[in-house]
């Protein structure tokens, strides 16, 4: 079968490596891709946003499969337009996106489904959001309700900090996703990632993860995409996980498909571990990024297999995912200057040295320049290995990441570590 592998970061790449190992393969194409997807598929000049010329691709190459990375396509409507078309395509359709795509949406349907989850109000005006206000405690939880690729929650500890927050949404700094904004309590805990393959009825359980979302080490400095994550996340334990799918996952499963919008792709949880139980934080409507890495790489069976199930509805015949009890550990290099405007053009070396002793370096934002490898993104590599414990993991990670030579990025030193610290105890 060929397959259409669309997006170009880490996520892609460990995607890819995956798919490429499927003995159901036969060409893989990706677009945009990068140096790293290029080792396991062909690259292919194909913009997400251009659903026809998506379509036309998949006609002229007898696409057997879509693999969609990332959230925007998704929430844009592609995976409406591919199965329109007949073409089996991993990822929600629109309306179902709108777990990602809108906060208001996620927070309502859990209000409906009784989903634990922290409580909140929609505002669509400054005047409104400030009235609002005095019915939290501080530190309250202030979020643009439209993608904001990661940017668009702000934590305020004191009123001022709410009132300046309301002001920058308000006043267009997230565009359209922040014309309407969501009030949220604020929960203490511990954050765990949880992933859910559904096709819009079944479910099976993929895995979880930790991700490491501030710049500087011990969770210092702004948000980013992730600079780092480790599988399995053993804080969730199998009494909370079987929780989160018995409180939260299944009832979001069961409410969409009810409402008319069934939910098909991998569901990703972001979980606080309260007092309470596991309360949901947010949805993602794809895999993690640096996440998915680290699921990959404990993820021993046949993906093409998995995600078709997926896309074509048959996922109950799927046995259990079998993900290895080791841990997997990613460190993400990151290019000076990230999360603010990243230094690009930086060269890049030791790939071959830091895999030597059976790391992965999946590529994130890297580009080929007259043969040699430069960094052209914000994260440029996501340096994964394994252990039988994290400690053992991020050990081996971390010797990785030293024989790259990347003089003009940086990473977290301390991936990892809350469960080595537990481990040590
Ligand atoms: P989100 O983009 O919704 O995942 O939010 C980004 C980060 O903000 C989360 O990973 C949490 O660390 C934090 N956060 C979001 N909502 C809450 C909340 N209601 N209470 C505490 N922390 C939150
Ligand atoms: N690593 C966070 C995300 O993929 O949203």
């Amino acid at each position: 079968m060929n397959i259409l592998l669309l997006g170009g970061g880490g996520r892609e790449h460990a995607l890819a490596w995956k798919l490429a190992q499927s003995p159901r393969l036969d060409t893989l194409y990706a677009a945009p891709g990068n140096p790293g997807i290029a080792q396991h598929a062909t690259l292919v000049d194909l913009a997400a946003t251009d659903h026809r010329a998506v379509l036309d691709f998949c006609t002229r190459h007898s696409i057997g499969l879509v693999v969609i990375g990332p959230e925007a396509p998704l929430v844009d409507g592609l995976a409406d337009n591919l199965r329109t078309m007949g073409v089996p395509v991993f990822g929600p359709n629109k309306k179902a996106a709108q777990l990602e795509g809108s906060k208001g949406f996620t927070k309502d349907l859990c209000k409906r489904a009784n989903i634990p989850t922290a409580a909140y109000v929609r505002v669509t005006s400054k005047d409104g959001a400030i009235a609002a206000l005095d019915d939290f405690a501080l530190p309250v939880v202030i979020k643009a309700d439209g993608l904001a690729a990661g940017k668009g929650v702000i934590i305020a500890e004191t009123r001022a900090e709410a009132l300046d927050a309301l002001d920058t949404m308000f006043s267009g700094a997230f565009g359209a996703a922040g014309e309407e904004v969501v009030l949220e309590e604020f929960m203490t805990g511990e954050e765990a990632s949880f992933f859910a393959l559904t096709d819009g009825t079944a479910i099976l359980p993929f895995g979880s993860a930790q991700d490491h979302k501030r710049v500087g080490d011990g969770d210092t400095g702004p948000n980013t995409g992730g600079m780092g994550a480790y599988s399995p996340a053993r804080v969730l334990t199998p009494d909370l996980e079987a929780q989160a799918i018995e409180t939260i996952i299944k009832p979001t499963v069961a409410t969409m498909a009810a409402e008319g919008m069934p939910y098909s792709g991998v569901l990703y949880a972001g979980l606080m571990l309260t007092d309470q139980g596991p309360k949901l934080i947010e949805y993602n409507a794809r895999f993690g990024d640096p996440e998915c890495q680290v699921l990959m790489m404990r993820f021993d069976g046949d993906l093409v297999d998995l995600l078709l199930s997926v896309a074509q509805g048959t996922l109950a015949g799927q046995g259990p995912v079998e993900l290895a009890s080791r841990t997997a550990l990613t460190i993400v290099m990151a290019a000076n200057g990230y999360p603010g405007t990243p230094d690009k053009g930086g060269a890049i070396q030791g790939i071959d040295a830091a895999q030597a002793g059976g790391a992965l370096v999946f590529h994130a934002g890297t580009a080929d320049q007259d043969g040699a490898l430069v960094a052209n993104g914000g994260r440029v590599l996501n340096v994964t290995a394994t252990g039988d414990t994290v400690g053992a993991a991020q050990a081996a990670a971390y010797a990785a990441v030293d024989a790259i030579n990347f003089p003009s990025g940086f990473c977290r030193r301390d991936i990892g570590w809350r469960e080595v610290a537990r481990e040590q105890a």
